[in-house]
């Protein structure tokens, strides 16, 4: 099997994969990271997103032979720490958004992305980007409250 090199979170793993082995398994069963869930496997349901070189993307359809060692993986994990977490999670916290919290590691991953894209997003914007995100608790209220909670936090502390 050919050896990958992948920069997950500023970390370097060797990885002994199958080119077309999706990055989710890898991230979840070979680096070990299990905060990126699977959902449904075809990209449909954002659980799986995490950022490529600060883009979101569906890791379940990302073969990971397609990802070049130059290239930066971002996790739930590598958003913020336990003692200082992102004002994305804090807003997240804050709202008490999660019900059975499944898709929510997804659902952070493209807010964050969001809020770097569109510092100050409109409910307009925050629909659209987030649409690909599916919640089957039916969170969208709160998420889009957080979202909001977030942008504010980050504009005080970047004006
Ligand atoms: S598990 Fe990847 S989009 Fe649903
Ligand atoms: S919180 Fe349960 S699926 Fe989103």
């Amino acid at each position: 099997m050919p050896n990958y090199n992948l920069t997950v979170n500023d970390t370097r793993y060797k990885i002994e994969a199958e080119e077309d082995m999706p990055l989710l398994w890898a991230i979840r069963d070979l680096v070990g990271l299990k905060g990126t869930k699977y959902g449904c496997g075809i990209a449909q349901c954002g659980a799986c997103t995490v950022h490529l070189d600060g883009m979101p993307v569906r890791s379940c359809q990302m073969p990971v032979g397609s990802i070049s060692k130059k290239q930066k993986i971002t996790t739930i994990e590598g958003i913020g720490s336990e003692e200082t977490l992102h004002a994305v999670q804090e807003a997240w916290v804050e709202e008490q958004v999660p019900q059975c919290g499944y898709c929510q590691s997804g659902q952070i991953m493209s807010a964050v992305a969001l809020l770097e894209q569109t510092p100050k997003p409109n409910e307009e914007d925050i629909t659209s980007y987030m649409n690909g995100n599916l919640c089957r608790c039916g969170t969208y209220d709160r998420i889009k409250k957080a979202i909001n909670r977030a942008s504010g936090q980050l504009s005080t502390e970047k004006p």
